[in-house]
Protein backbone atom coordinates (compact mmCIF):
# COMPACT_ATOMS: atom_id res chain seq x y z
CA UNK A 1 0.00 0.00 0.00
CA UNK A 2 2.81 2.19 0.95
CA UNK A 3 4.67 1.24 -1.51
CA UNK A 4 1.93 2.37 -4.50
CA UNK A 5 1.65 5.42 -3.12
CA UNK A 6 5.29 6.12 -2.88
CA UNK A 7 5.52 5.51 -6.97
CA UNK A 8 2.23 7.68 -7.79
CA UNK A 9 4.14 10.49 -5.60
CA UNK A 10 7.66 9.66 -7.87
CA UNK A 11 5.06 9.15 -11.03
CA UNK A 12 3.80 12.54 -10.43
CA UNK A 13 7.18 14.77 -9.74
CA UNK A 14 8.85 13.35 -12.87
CA UNK A 15 5.68 13.80 -15.70
CA UNK A 16 6.00 17.62 -13.78
CA UNK A 17 9.23 17.71 -14.53
CA UNK A 18 9.35 15.93 -18.19
CA UNK A 19 6.45 18.16 -18.82
CA UNK A 20 7.93 21.36 -18.13
CA UNK A 21 9.53 23.86 -20.80
CA UNK A 22 13.04 23.19 -19.51
CA UNK A 23 13.37 19.46 -18.57
CA UNK A 24 14.56 17.96 -15.04
CA UNK A 25 14.36 14.96 -12.45
CA UNK A 26 14.80 15.03 -9.15
CA UNK A 27 18.50 13.86 -8.18
CA UNK A 28 16.79 12.55 -5.31
CA UNK A 29 15.27 9.37 -7.64
CA UNK A 30 19.10 8.19 -8.62
CA UNK A 31 19.02 6.33 -5.13
CA UNK A 32 16.79 2.80 -6.01
CA UNK A 33 18.72 -0.10 -5.46
CA UNK A 34 20.70 -0.03 -8.32
CA UNK A 35 21.57 3.70 -8.19
CA UNK A 36 22.58 3.15 -4.60
CA UNK A 37 24.83 0.06 -5.55
CA UNK A 38 26.75 2.81 -8.54
CA UNK A 39 26.69 5.59 -6.01
CA UNK A 40 29.20 3.09 -3.97
CA UNK A 41 31.29 2.43 -6.88
CA UNK A 42 31.18 6.17 -7.50
CA UNK A 43 33.17 6.74 -4.14
CA UNK A 44 35.14 4.06 -4.31
CA UNK A 45 37.27 5.70 -7.55
CA UNK A 46 40.26 7.99 -6.77
CA UNK A 47 38.18 11.13 -9.51
CA UNK A 48 35.49 11.24 -7.10
CA UNK A 49 37.34 12.68 -4.05
CA UNK A 50 35.12 13.93 -1.55
CA UNK A 51 34.89 10.58 0.07
CA UNK A 52 38.66 9.93 0.45
CA UNK A 53 38.93 13.97 2.07
CA UNK A 54 36.05 13.29 4.24
CA UNK A 55 37.80 10.39 5.68
CA UNK A 56 40.82 11.90 6.07
CA UNK A 57 39.59 15.07 7.85
CA UNK A 58 37.26 12.13 10.57
CA UNK A 59 40.68 10.28 10.75
CA UNK A 60 42.55 13.32 11.52
CA UNK A 61 40.39 14.65 13.97
CA UNK A 62 38.25 12.26 15.09
CA UNK A 63 38.92 12.66 19.63
CA UNK A 64 38.21 16.57 18.80
CA UNK A 65 35.58 16.39 16.89
CA UNK A 66 34.18 13.51 19.58
CA UNK A 67 34.56 15.86 22.16
CA UNK A 68 32.91 18.72 20.86
CA UNK A 69 29.95 16.15 20.04
CA UNK A 70 29.54 15.23 23.93
CA UNK A 71 31.01 18.57 25.12
CA UNK A 72 28.98 18.71 28.90
CA UNK A 73 26.67 16.11 28.20
CA UNK A 74 26.57 12.74 29.33
CA UNK A 75 24.18 11.09 26.15
CA UNK A 76 24.87 11.96 22.17
CA UNK A 77 21.65 10.70 19.37
CA UNK A 78 23.84 10.61 16.49
CA UNK A 79 21.50 11.57 13.94
CA UNK A 80 22.73 10.87 10.29
CA UNK A 81 20.51 12.32 7.39
CA UNK A 82 21.37 10.81 3.89
CA UNK A 83 23.97 7.87 6.10
CA UNK A 84 24.00 5.57 2.57
CA UNK A 85 26.54 2.97 3.46
CA UNK A 86 27.96 4.72 6.44
CA UNK A 87 31.80 4.27 5.33
CA UNK A 88 33.01 7.29 6.82
CA UNK A 89 30.48 7.20 9.73
CA UNK A 90 32.58 4.40 10.76
CA UNK A 91 35.97 6.34 11.39
CA UNK A 92 33.64 8.89 13.40
CA UNK A 93 31.77 5.72 15.45
CA UNK A 94 35.07 4.19 16.12
CA UNK A 95 36.15 7.51 17.51
CA UNK A 96 33.19 8.01 19.73
CA UNK A 97 33.40 3.93 20.62
CA UNK A 98 37.46 4.48 21.58
CA UNK A 99 36.50 8.00 23.65
CA UNK A 100 34.03 6.20 25.55
CA UNK A 101 31.01 8.46 24.87
CA UNK A 102 27.62 7.40 25.61
CA UNK A 103 25.85 7.74 21.93
CA UNK A 104 23.17 6.45 19.82
CA UNK A 105 23.37 6.36 16.17
CA UNK A 106 20.36 7.30 14.26
CA UNK A 107 20.64 6.81 10.22
CA UNK A 108 18.37 8.16 8.00
CA UNK A 109 18.30 7.06 4.53
CA UNK A 110 15.62 7.65 1.24
CA UNK A 111 17.22 3.91 -0.25
CA UNK A 112 15.44 1.24 1.94
CA UNK A 113 18.04 -1.07 0.50
CA UNK A 114 20.59 1.24 2.06
CA UNK A 115 19.52 1.26 5.30
CA UNK A 116 19.04 -2.32 5.82
CA UNK A 117 22.74 -2.85 4.51
CA UNK A 118 24.17 -0.56 6.58
CA UNK A 119 22.50 -1.70 10.21
CA UNK A 120 23.50 -5.12 9.20
CA UNK A 121 26.86 -4.48 8.50
CA UNK A 122 27.16 -1.58 11.27
CA UNK A 123 25.91 -4.25 13.83
CA UNK A 124 28.55 -6.69 12.53
CA UNK A 125 31.35 -4.28 12.97
CA UNK A 126 30.16 -2.84 16.27
CA UNK A 127 27.98 -5.69 18.07
CA UNK A 128 27.55 -3.39 21.18
CA UNK A 129 26.62 -0.22 18.92
CA UNK A 130 23.22 1.19 19.76
CA UNK A 131 21.38 2.13 16.51
CA UNK A 132 17.67 2.81 15.40
CA UNK A 133 17.24 3.10 11.40
CA UNK A 134 14.96 5.63 9.74
CA UNK A 135 14.03 5.08 5.93
CA UNK A 136 12.74 8.18 3.97
CA UNK A 137 12.83 11.88 2.66
CA UNK A 138 15.04 14.27 4.61
CA UNK A 139 12.41 17.12 4.92
CA UNK A 140 9.68 14.20 6.44
CA UNK A 141 12.38 13.18 8.91
CA UNK A 142 12.85 16.63 9.92
CA UNK A 143 9.45 16.77 11.35
CA UNK A 144 9.69 13.59 12.60
CA UNK A 145 13.26 14.75 14.55
CA UNK A 146 10.96 17.53 16.39
CA UNK A 147 9.67 14.78 18.65
CA UNK A 148 11.80 15.14 21.93
CA UNK A 149 14.77 13.91 22.83
CA UNK A 150 15.84 14.31 26.50
CA UNK A 151 19.76 14.20 25.21
CA UNK A 152 21.72 16.07 22.67
CA UNK A 153 21.29 15.55 19.13
CA UNK A 154 23.48 16.11 16.76
CA UNK A 155 22.80 16.24 13.32
CA UNK A 156 24.94 15.05 10.97
CA UNK A 157 24.71 16.00 7.04
CA UNK A 158 28.40 14.99 5.78
CA UNK A 159 29.30 14.07 1.83
CA UNK A 160 28.24 17.21 0.36
CA UNK A 161 24.87 16.15 0.16
CA UNK A 162 23.73 19.58 0.32
CA UNK A 163 25.41 20.49 -2.75
CA UNK A 164 22.47 18.89 -4.29
CA UNK A 165 20.40 21.91 -3.26
CA UNK A 166 20.25 25.43 -4.41
CA UNK A 167 20.73 28.65 -2.16
CA UNK A 168 17.20 28.75 -1.59
CA UNK A 169 16.18 25.52 -1.07
CA UNK A 170 19.47 25.01 1.09
CA UNK A 171 18.30 28.17 3.48
CA UNK A 172 15.01 26.46 3.98
CA UNK A 173 16.26 23.23 4.54
CA UNK A 174 19.16 24.38 7.03
CA UNK A 175 16.26 26.47 8.87
CA UNK A 176 13.45 23.89 9.16
CA UNK A 177 16.12 21.91 10.83
CA UNK A 178 17.46 24.94 12.68
CA UNK A 179 13.45 25.01 13.78
CA UNK A 180 13.47 21.68 15.23
CA UNK A 181 16.55 21.69 17.05
CA UNK A 182 17.02 22.34 20.82
CA UNK A 183 19.39 25.24 21.97
CA UNK A 184 21.76 22.65 23.04
CA UNK A 185 21.88 20.45 19.44
CA UNK A 186 24.59 20.75 17.22
CA UNK A 187 24.46 20.49 13.21
CA UNK A 188 27.71 18.60 11.51
CA UNK A 189 28.33 19.62 7.62
CA UNK A 190 30.08 18.83 5.31
CA UNK A 191 30.67 20.65 2.36
CA UNK A 192 32.75 20.42 -0.81
CA UNK A 193 35.27 23.37 -1.30
CA UNK A 194 36.00 25.40 -4.96
CA UNK A 195 39.43 23.51 -6.19
CA UNK A 196 40.87 23.16 -9.27
CA UNK A 197 38.29 23.09 -12.30
CA UNK A 198 39.75 20.26 -13.83
CA UNK A 199 39.76 18.40 -10.46
CA UNK A 200 36.06 18.77 -9.49
CA UNK A 201 34.97 18.03 -13.95
CA UNK A 202 36.82 14.90 -13.49
CA UNK A 203 35.12 13.78 -10.44
CA UNK A 204 32.00 14.15 -12.50
CA UNK A 205 32.88 12.80 -15.66
CA UNK A 206 34.90 10.14 -14.98
CA UNK A 207 36.88 7.27 -17.12
CA UNK A 208 35.27 4.27 -15.87
CA UNK A 209 31.78 5.57 -16.77
CA UNK A 210 30.12 5.16 -12.89
CA UNK A 211 28.86 8.80 -13.35
CA UNK A 212 27.38 8.22 -16.20
CA UNK A 213 25.81 4.82 -15.60
CA UNK A 214 24.23 6.49 -12.39
CA UNK A 215 22.72 9.40 -14.50
CA UNK A 216 22.05 7.09 -17.12
CA UNK A 217 19.97 4.79 -14.38
CA UNK A 218 17.34 7.21 -13.80
CA UNK A 219 15.99 6.46 -17.23
CA UNK A 220 16.44 2.88 -16.26
CA UNK A 221 14.36 3.23 -13.47
CA UNK A 222 11.56 5.12 -15.07
CA UNK A 223 11.31 2.09 -17.53
CA UNK A 224 11.12 -0.08 -14.65
CA UNK A 225 8.74 1.95 -12.18
CA UNK A 226 6.82 3.46 -14.37
CA UNK A 227 6.50 1.49 -17.65
CA UNK A 228 8.68 3.81 -19.77
CA UNK A 229 10.27 3.17 -22.67
CA UNK A 230 13.15 4.83 -22.68
CA UNK A 231 16.38 3.77 -25.02
CA UNK A 232 19.21 4.34 -22.60
CA UNK A 233 21.75 4.70 -25.80
CA UNK A 234 19.78 7.73 -27.47
CA UNK A 235 20.87 10.32 -24.11
CA UNK A 236 24.34 10.66 -23.02
CA UNK A 237 25.77 11.88 -19.87
CA UNK A 238 26.67 16.00 -19.51
CA UNK A 239 28.30 17.21 -16.73
CA UNK A 240 29.99 21.04 -16.95
CA UNK A 241 31.57 22.80 -13.90
CA UNK A 242 30.99 26.61 -13.70
CA UNK A 243 33.96 28.09 -11.74
CA UNK A 244 32.75 31.43 -11.42
CA UNK A 245 29.23 30.28 -9.31
CA UNK A 246 31.17 26.89 -8.19
CA UNK A 247 27.75 24.91 -9.62
CA UNK A 248 28.41 21.41 -11.11
CA UNK A 249 25.69 20.54 -13.07
CA UNK A 250 25.03 17.14 -14.83
CA UNK A 251 22.34 16.95 -17.87
CA UNK A 252 20.88 13.87 -19.98
CA UNK A 253 21.19 15.16 -23.37
CA UNK A 254 18.64 13.37 -25.79
CA UNK A 255 20.94 12.78 -28.54
CA UNK A 256 17.85 12.22 -31.66
CA UNK A 257 14.64 13.87 -31.71
CA UNK A 258 12.17 11.16 -29.89
CA UNK A 259 9.14 10.26 -28.17
CA UNK A 260 9.15 8.54 -25.26
CA UNK A 261 5.79 6.45 -23.95
CA UNK A 262 5.37 6.70 -19.93
CA UNK A 263 3.00 3.19 -20.11
CA UNK A 264 1.66 3.53 -16.25
CA UNK A 265 0.55 7.32 -16.64
CA UNK A 266 -0.79 7.44 -19.86
CA UNK A 267 1.02 9.78 -21.37
CA UNK A 268 3.85 10.36 -24.32
CA UNK A 269 7.04 12.89 -24.03
CA UNK A 270 8.92 14.56 -27.24
CA UNK A 271 12.48 15.28 -26.99
CA UNK A 272 14.31 17.40 -29.67
CA UNK A 273 18.00 16.69 -30.71
CA UNK A 274 20.02 17.82 -27.99
CA UNK A 275 17.01 18.79 -25.79
CA UNK A 276 18.52 18.58 -21.92
CA UNK A 277 16.96 16.81 -18.68
CA UNK A 278 18.60 18.56 -16.04
CA UNK A 279 19.34 15.70 -13.58
CA UNK A 280 21.73 17.38 -10.50
CA UNK A 281 23.18 19.76 -9.22
CA UNK A 282 26.70 19.55 -7.02
CA UNK A 283 27.94 22.82 -5.65
CA UNK A 284 31.17 23.53 -4.65
CA UNK A 285 31.63 26.48 -1.67
CA UNK A 286 34.29 28.74 -0.05
CA UNK A 287 34.19 29.68 3.40
CA UNK A 288 32.41 33.00 2.56
CA UNK A 289 29.24 31.01 1.16
CA UNK A 290 29.79 28.54 4.33
CA UNK A 291 29.14 31.43 6.88
CA UNK A 292 26.92 33.41 4.89
CA UNK A 293 24.49 29.84 4.92
CA UNK A 294 24.80 29.17 8.25
CA UNK A 295 24.06 33.13 9.00
CA UNK A 296 20.93 32.88 7.12
CA UNK A 297 19.54 29.88 8.63
CA UNK A 298 20.06 30.47 12.65
CA UNK A 299 23.33 29.07 12.70
CA UNK A 300 26.37 29.98 13.90
CA UNK A 301 30.13 27.95 12.51
CA UNK A 302 31.82 26.96 15.98
CA UNK A 303 34.46 24.90 14.39
CA UNK A 304 35.84 23.73 10.97
CA UNK A 305 37.67 20.87 9.72
CA UNK A 306 40.06 20.62 6.34
CA UNK A 307 41.77 17.96 4.90
CA UNK A 308 45.48 18.57 4.04
CA UNK A 309 44.68 19.84 0.48
CA UNK A 310 41.87 22.20 1.68
CA UNK A 311 39.71 20.35 -0.91
CA UNK A 312 36.81 19.39 1.61
CA UNK A 313 35.54 21.03 4.80
CA UNK A 314 33.43 19.65 7.87
CA UNK A 315 32.04 22.15 10.04
CA UNK A 316 30.34 22.00 12.83
CA UNK A 317 27.26 24.33 13.41
CA UNK A 318 25.65 25.98 16.63
CA UNK A 319 22.47 27.82 16.77
CA UNK A 320 22.66 31.10 17.61
C1 LIG B 1 25.90 12.48 -2.90
C2 LIG B 1 25.00 14.51 -3.76
C3 LIG B 1 27.12 14.52 -2.70
O1 LIG B 1 26.74 15.58 -5.84
O2 LIG B 1 28.74 14.82 -5.54
C4 LIG B 1 28.21 11.91 -7.27
C5 LIG B 1 26.18 12.66 -5.85
N1 LIG B 1 26.49 12.62 -8.32
N2 LIG B 1 28.46 11.86 -8.58
C6 LIG B 1 27.52 14.71 -5.47
C7 LIG B 1 26.94 12.40 -7.11
C8 LIG B 1 27.42 12.28 -9.22
C9 LIG B 1 26.96 13.43 -4.84
N3 LIG B 1 26.23 13.74 -3.58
Amino acid sequence: MQKTLELTDMALEVVEGLKASKKYISSKFFYDAGGSRIFQDIMQMPEYYPTGCEAEIFETHKRRIGSLFCRDCNTVELVELGAGNGQKTRILIRGLLDEQVNFRYIPVDISEEAVIQLEGSMKQQFPGLSMVTRIGDYFHMIEDLSREYPDRKVVMFLGSNLGNFNREQSISFLSQLNLVMSDDDLFFIGLDLKKDPEVIRRAYDDPHGHTRDFNLNLLKRLNRELGADFNLDHFMHAPYYDPETGTAKSYLVSTRDQNVRLQDVDDTIHFGKWETIYTEMSQKYDMEMIHDLADASGFRVAESFFDRREYFVNSLWEKV
